[in-house]
């Protein structure tokens, strides 16, 4: 009976940490550079940036386009869904 309760606990504590990584993986991508004043939260707040498209088409428009080559639609779109835009 012990025996099942301590797998029972370690495998809610896997379970856990492992929610807590992945939780907003494509976001973290993001919020390496984007922190503090400049996150991404902040950011589609400021600018009123509601849609998947409105984001990618800020990323395109910004001086620093060159810094988000490597990320595909499919990134916004994971990042979008994080950010709950539409
Ligand atoms: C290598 C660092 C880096 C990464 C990674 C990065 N960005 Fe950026 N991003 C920047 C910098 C620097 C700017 C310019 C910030 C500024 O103008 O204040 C910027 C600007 C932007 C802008 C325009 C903001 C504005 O005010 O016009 C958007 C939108 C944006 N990034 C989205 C993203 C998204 C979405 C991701 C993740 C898929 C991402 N960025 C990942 C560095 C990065």
């Amino acid at each position: 009976m012990k025996r099942i309760i301590a797998l029972i606990v370690a495998l809610v504590f896997v379970l856990g940490v492992a929610s807590l990584t992945f939780a907003a993986p494509a976001l973290d991508k993001c919020n390496k550079c984007h922190k503090g004043e400049k996150s991404l939260e902040k950011v589609v707040a400021a600018k009123k940036i509601e849609t998947t498209d409105a984001l990618i088409k800020a990323v395109k428009a910004s001086p620093k386009a060159e810094l988000h080559k490597k990320f595909t639609d499919d990134d916004y779109k994971a990042v979008a869904k994080e950010l709950k835009l539409k």
